[in-house]
């Protein structure tokens, strides 16, 4: 069976404390900090840079992985891998040329993902799965946290644990299947018996009521 990492993502944290909140999802048994990078062009929001993310780096050991919603990519991720950043996930119409952009990321050192919106064919991924670490599926349009999970995204994410197992099988590197948007303790379990291995949760994870035994049990909850 597959490993189940939790990944609470800051954009539902309290930005004025946000050294102390990545170490209290860290202390809670936290497997990866997701940072949402909104650039209010790519989406409708707008939300931290790098300056941001080599701030909170020497909080945690737990990776950074950061979802880049802006476009265009490319300039940015130099300074994301330079800011700490250690997964670098970015989506296919935000950038010209997907293949070199999955080869960039991981030749400055960090695993490379790709982001599919709900509206997103998997075929996206037809051409470059030898060179992509993660496949992260959206559940909810980007741009904002706090959304209702859209239930399409189950189907597709057995599709995509398809894809993934017979890339395995035929002897390809294994690829974390992350889901993101409305994951909640509610739903986790559907969502994972659809294959998905890495869950994303903001608002279900930073709106527990306070901020450490609450942290914790939401994550044990989640996990469980
Ligand atoms: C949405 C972001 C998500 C979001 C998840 O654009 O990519 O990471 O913060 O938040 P919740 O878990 O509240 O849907
Ligand atoms: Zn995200």
């Amino acid at each position: 069976t597959q490993p189940v990492r939790i990944a609470p993502s800051i954009l539902s944290a309290d930005f004025a404390r946000l050294g102390d909140e990545v170490r209290a999802i860290e202390a809670a048994g936290a497997d990866l900090v997701h940072v949402d990078v909104m650039d209010n062009h790519y989406v409708p929001n707008l939300t931290i840079g790098p300056l941001v993310c080599a701030a909170i780096r020497p909080h945690v050991t737990i990776p950074l992985d950061v979802h880049l919603m802006v476009e265009p990519v490319d300039a940015l991720i130099p300074l994301f891998v330079q800011a700490g950043a250690r997964i670098i996930t970015f989506h296919p119409e935000a950038s010209r040329h997907v293949d070199r952009t999955l080869a960039m990321i991981r030749q400055l050192g960090c695993k490379a993902g790709l982001a599919l919106n709900p509206a997103t064919p998997l075929s996206v991924l037809d051409h470059v799965m030898d060179k992509l670490d993660m496949v992260l599926l959206m559940s909810v349009n980007p741009g904002f946290g706090g959304q209702q999970f859209i239930p399409a995204t189950l189907p597709k994410l057995a599709a995509a644990r398809a894809r993934i197992d017979a890339h395995v099988a035929g002897g390809g590197q294994d690829i974390w299947l992350q889901v993101d948007g409305g994951v909640n303790a509610d739903n986790i379990g559907a969502i994972r018996t659809a294959g998905a291995d890495t869950f994303v949760a903001g608002s279900a994870v930073f709106g527990a009521p306070d901020n450490d035994g609450g942290y914790r049990a939401i994550l044990q909850r989640l996990r469980a």
